[in-house]
């Protein structure tokens, strides 16, 4: 059977939700991260960034865009153990200006892809998964890149049936 491994970033604090800013204290790509590792198994890696982006969303829409602009890396607390034994990796992101915030791109620079099967999803308030699946074709080399899942982030809770069927058909 193939070893899985659910990696993902969601961050925690003010998110805009349905047009307003509301605390939430559980990531809405968490969610969906929890809701595959349920339906197909796997282990959960939760990306950390040594300096947490702002609690506050105005801030870290800035601090975002910023990185994005200037293409940083960066610095992650920890990486996944034994990333190579893995054949399945679902790569989970918020859409952070139509991509993966930049430090999913330190992450997935680090590791060889090839033979992988990379799943992608992404949570986000309407620019479904932007152009991230063309970035991680670059940054996944040699990997087979399977279709990824959307999920409203307002939805997120209400998604796992949904989040289930695909994963399960996607492994
Ligand atoms: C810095 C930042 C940039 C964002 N940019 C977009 C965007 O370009 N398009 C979009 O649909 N949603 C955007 N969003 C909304 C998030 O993608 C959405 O709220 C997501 O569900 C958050 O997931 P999380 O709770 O796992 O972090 C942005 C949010 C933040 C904080």
């Amino acid at each position: 059977m193939a070893k899985i491994l659910i990696v993902y970033y969601s961050r925690k604090g003010e998110n805009y939700v349905n047009g307003s800013i509301t605390t939430i204290t559980k990531g809405n790509t968490e969610r969906v991260a929890e809701y595959i590792q349920k339906a197909v198994g796997g282990d959960l890696f939760e990306v950390e960034t040594l300096r947490p982006y702002s609690e506050s969303y105005m801030t870290c829409i800035d601090e975002a865009k910023q990185e994005l602009r200037a293409g940083a890396r960066p610095e992650l607390k920890a990486y996944p153990e034994n990333f190579e034994e893995y054949d399945t990796v679902f790569v989970g992101y918020p859409n952070w200006w139509g991509t993966m915030p930049m430090c999913m791109f330190t992450l997935l620079e680090k590791y060889d892809f090839t033979g992988k099967t990379v799943i992608p999803f992404c949570t986000n308030e309407g620019s479904g998964l932007g152009s991230s699946e063309k970035d991680l074709k670059k940054l996944c080399k040699g990997a087979l890149l399977k279709p990824g899942l959307s999920v409203h982030g307002a939805e997120s809770e209400s998604a796992g049936s949904k989040t289930a069927v695909w994963a399960r058909n996607s492994v």
